[in-house]
């Protein structure tokens, strides 16, 4: 039996943190004020700025000891300083458009499939392996940890994302940074914050109280900040409330380092930051400096701050801040060094473990699955299943070894084409792991670009194994939840033909899915990562249960969700950089459903989902019993009523408040159990989902709060009822 809390180990974390935190930071602190207090005034501005570590702009040739790949900021040896090596991202130390020839490295499945294992422990593994092959190649900072809530399935980014909820995202997110920080380099977390849709994401404008966002995406941040105790924290490229993200005094000042006691520094997004002053408003480091207008830290803050108090007193906190990542993660005790040893099978089975547990099992008619390893007549189609794994575009893009197998262009001519490619990692395809599954079966294999010839295999086939394909990237949203190039079209006329039609998704998001009810089963692989063509097979043919369950809501339709059109979908042109015209704004009103995104908005609303969030099937069946539960824990037994060994995940739920209706997780644990075996679990509920935000402090409400648990957000058991007494905490 084997047993992984998330809320629990939360508050083991919690506890641990805060009887150590006192000497744990004391020294990092101390001896950053000592560095700081040493430095030169021409050593000063060092550290506040970056480039992006690729030929590019003014930057031509890097400088001495960069590396290609996302930034790098100059040391200063006379101090013991050293230099910040960057890379993207939180799936894997990317590819940074090929110029770095080092072999490739191991991707991740994506940040969604992350979110879809509700399992910290494994994605503080899966965290420490990509930080561990960052390290080898050199790099000390991995620009990892995104976890923007997801407000919109057609964000372009959702598949870098952990999911909606901020208690599941901020636990998860946490647990991968623990895990990449683990390697003595740092993190970030991103990109802080409510950076909710690319369209338009240089001057989009997201508005929202200061409630609601507390509430939810800013939570989101903060339980993984105190989950992962990140270096630094990457603020976005959006405007929040009117002030661009990264010179956002709000945000930054008041949120980040004043509520929070944030001690590690704020590095922009490349390209985020157009004056000077963003340094009063609490940006540390200015990154990327040839997307931006000019260098506005380094030379001209130096100069600045010898004038002027304000800012020479900035400038010193700015150089602690550094500092103190640096040295809470003793960058300088470790230094980093390119050509390390990569167990590259080692972390390939990281890799692939993760895979097999975010795969979701959304649909199993008359357990068709898993399939007989007898199975005679296997028809394949679609999807790229016999070239490689899908992967989602922009700066987190992973290569493994020898690059991609397919790459379909979608950026044009443009300067960041090589970033809007869809690409398919050189790996295992699918269709090989299939056939090494079933070796006596006679398995075909079509790429679905002539539904005729798609549909005529089928007849002739036992199994049809359709795999359809959305790719997401950075920079541009999906217009919609269809599956691009015909795909619907082309499982709708296949399962028509053979009603053993099984549909394997590689999604970054969620899809909308027609052909459900013709289909005989559906698996959500989403971008599966280095290992993704073995985890799918596995779990086709049960050598895995699946035990993934949805970190997103699949809406039943566009119209379920807060904002049925994309704001600015119809006037801004989808492109990576999209800067927009001077003064150009686009305001997106994220007060429409306030703190309830996702499931909670759905709950709100009274509408059924395709697909919940916490939603998936297993090859096994299990019950729940004897919840109980006084508003700070709840108890109860799970049992594995069928005839394997498998994983489910409980969810606890806030279902009532006082002042009414209102639909919340508040814990949540994945529990592994053989087949037969029961287990009572205890777990922690998070006071913070149950509380509002009012008056500059946490706030919960005397009276009546039912609580219930869940197999998903929308099948919940019994509720408890519990009075809980006035309470309120600052943050
Ligand atoms: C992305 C960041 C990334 C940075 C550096 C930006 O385009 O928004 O997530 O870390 O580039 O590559």
């Amino acid at each position: 039996m084997k047993l992984r809390s998330a809320a629990f180990g939360l508050a083991c974390a919690a506890i641990a943190v805060s009887s150590s935190a006192a000497s744990m930071e004391a020294a990092p602190w101390a001896k950053a004020v000592a560095t700081e207090q040493k430095m030169k005034p021409a050593e000063r501005a060092t550290l506040t700025l970056g480039i992006m570590a690729v030929p590019y702009g003014a930057v031509v040739n890097l400088p001495a000891g960069a590396l290609y790949g996302a930034g790098f900021i100059p040391g200063i040896p006379r101090l013991g300083v050293p230099a910040l090596t960057e890379t993207d991202a939180s799936l894997g130390v990317a590819y940074a458009s090929g110029f770095r020839k080092d072999g490739g490295a191991t991707p991740l499945p994506s940040g969604v499939a992350l979110g879809a294992t509700w399992d910290p422990d494994l994605v503080r593994r899966g965290g420490a392996m990509i930080g561990g092959e960052a390290r080898a190649k050199g790099f000390n900072v991995m620009l990892a940890g995104g976890v923007n809530l997801m407000r919109d399935p057609r964000n372009g980014r959702t598949f870098e994302y952990i999911g909606e909820d901020p208690l599941h995202s901020g636990i998860l997110a946490g647990a991968l940074i623990t895990g990449v920080q683990s390697n003595h380099i740092i993190s970030t977390i991103k990109h802080f914050a409510l950076n909710g849709q690319e369209t338009g994401r240089h001057f989009l404008n997201s508005r929202i109280s200061d409630a609601a966002a507390r509430e939810s995406d800013l939570l989101a941040f903060q339980i993984a900040i105190e989950n992962g105790q990140p270096g630094a924290v990457m603020c976005g490229y959006n405007k929040v409330n009117g002030a661009q993200a990264c010179g956002n005094e709000y945000l930054l000042n008041k949120v980040l380092k004043t509520d929070w006691r944030y001690k590690g520094f704020v590095m922009s997004d490349w390209g985020a930051v157009n004056a000077i002053d963003f340094a009063l408003k609490g940006l540390d480091q200015q990154s990327g400096v040839q997307l931006d207008p000019k260098p506005f830290f380094g030379a001209d803050l130096q100069s600045l701050a010898a004038t002027d108090p304000l800012y020479r007193a900035r400038l010193a906190d700015m150089n602690r801040r550094i500092l103190y990542a640096i040295y809470a993660n003793r960058l300088d005790a470790f230094p980093v060094k390119p050509g390390g040893l990569i167990d590259k099978a080692a972390n390939a089975r990281v890799a692939e473990q993760v895979a097999r547990e975010s795969i979701v099992l959304l649909r199993n008619h008359d357990g068709v699955l898993p399939l007989a390893k007898s199975a005679k007549r296997i028809a394949v189609i679609g999807g790229y299943a016999d070239t490689g794994i899908l992967s989602g575009g922009g700066s987190s893009q992973v290569h493994l070894e020898g690059g991609a197998s397919a790459v379909v262009s979608h950026g044009g001519l443009s300067p960041f084409a090589s970033l809007l490619t869809e690409q398919y990692l050189r790996a295992l395809p699918p269709l090989d792991a299939i056939r090494a599954m079933a070796p006596d079966a006679q398995v075909t294999f079509r790429s679905g670009d002539y539904i005729g010839e798609a549909v005529e295999q089928a007849r002739n086939a036992d199994i049809v194994i359709v795999f359809a394909n959305q790719w997401q990237t950075e920079g541009i949203d999906l217009p919609d939840l269809t599956l691009p190039r015909g795909q619907d079209a082309l499982i709708e006329a296949v399962a028509a033909a053979n009603p053993k039609t099984i549909v394997v998704l590689q999604t970054g998001s969620a899809v909308a899915m027609p052909w459900l009810e013709r289909t005989a089963a559906v698996i959500e692989a989403w971008y599966p990562g280095g290992r993704g063509g073995q985890a799918i097979a596995s779990v086709l043919f049960g050598d895995v249960n699946p035990s993934g369950r949805l970190p997103i809501t699949f809406p039943a339709s566009l119209n379920q969700l807060p904002r049925p059109k994309l704001d600015g979908s119809d006037s801004v042109e989808p492109n990576f950089l999209g800067l927009g015209t001077p003064g150009q704004t686009l305001t997106v009103d994220y007060d429409i459903e306030g703190s309830d995104v996702g499931y909670r908005w759905n709950a709100r609303k009274n509408f059924t989902s395709l697909f919940p969030l916490g939603f998936g099937l297993s090859f096994t069946s299990f019950e729940y019993s004897d919840f109980k539960t006084d508003g700070v824990r709840a108890t109860f037994t799970v049992r594995n009523s069928g005839k394997r060994a498998g994983a489910t995940v409980a969810q606890v739920y806030l279902t009532r408040r006082p002042d009414g209706k209102k639909e919340r997780l508040v814990a949540f644990q994945k529990v592994e159990l053989a087949a037969g075996e029961r287990r009572l679990v205890t777990v922690p509920i998070e006071r913070r989902v149950i509380a509002d935000w009012a008056n500059s402090k946490w706030n919960v409400r005397p009276g009546a709060y039912a609580f219930a648990l869940g197999e998903n957000a929308e099948k919940l058991g019994p509720t408890q009822t519990v009075r809980l007494p006035t309470s309120s905490w600052a943050p």
